[in-house]
């Protein structure tokens, strides 16, 4: 999977880290910035969804589409599309051009709206990301787990840098009997749930 990325999605990686690392500095507004993760957590996303057992494969905040690439390298592996849910019609905009640009658009579904509106119809989820405000976590958290196949996998990003603000979420998470949940302190931590096959 990482032995043989294609350069024209190694070429965009780049262009959106450029991007994001110097919309960082130059005190570019919160809203505009494409407030990405970064690489090491992307190639974990990747080993991850691509681990994951059958079934839909979902992201939740795609901005620019920087996450996506590195889970469109485990939709190859699987075979499978990566729907993923951003609000934000300038950012939709760039996703669809990161796709283009990086040659995966028919491997990547981007559905304009509050994921909320959306997750309900989700019934089979084998792995999903999740990266938006944190106010969002609980809501979409509930949104998914019960859709989750088993073996299934959830991870939500931001655990540590933001573990003030989550930690009611991740006292609840981490004690949900339906799931088996790890802190991971990759980038700026991850919460990962997964489904046992039997409970
Ligand atoms: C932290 S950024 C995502 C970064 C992206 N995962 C990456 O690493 O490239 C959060 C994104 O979630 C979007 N967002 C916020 N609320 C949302 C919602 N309710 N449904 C879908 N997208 C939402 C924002 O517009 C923003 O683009």
């Amino acid at each position: 999977m990482f032995h043989n990325i294609p350069s024209s999605i190694l070429e965009r990686l780049a262009h959106l880290e450029a991007v994001d690392s110097r919309d960082r500095q130059d005190g570019t507004p919160k809203a505009q910035r494409l407030r990405q993760i970064p690489p090491e957590t992307g190639r974990f996303l990747a080993l991850l969804a691509a681990s994951a057992p059958a079934g839909q494969v979902l992201e939740i905040g795609a901005s620019g589409g920087y996450s996506s690439l590195w889970l469109t390298l485990a939709c190859k592996e699987r075979g499978d599309q990566l729907i993923t849910f951003e609000v934000d019609p300038n950012k939709v905009r760039l996703a669809n051009e990161t796709f283009a640009i990086a040659g995966v658009s028919e491997m990547v579904q981007v559905i304009q709206d509050d994921a909320r509106n959306q997750l309900g119809k989700f019934q089979a989820v084998a792995f999903c990301f999740l990266d938006v405000e944190k106010d969002l976590y609980p809501p979409c958290y509930e949104l998914v787990v019960p859709n989750l196949v088993p073996g299934g996998i959830f991870v939500a990003d931001n655990v540590i840098s933001h573990q003030d603000q989550l930690q009611d979420f991740l006292q609840s998470a981490m004690s949900d009997a339906r799931v088996d949940a790890l802190i991971v302190p990759i980038g700026k931590g991850l919460l990962v749930c997964r489904k046992p096959v039997r409970l």
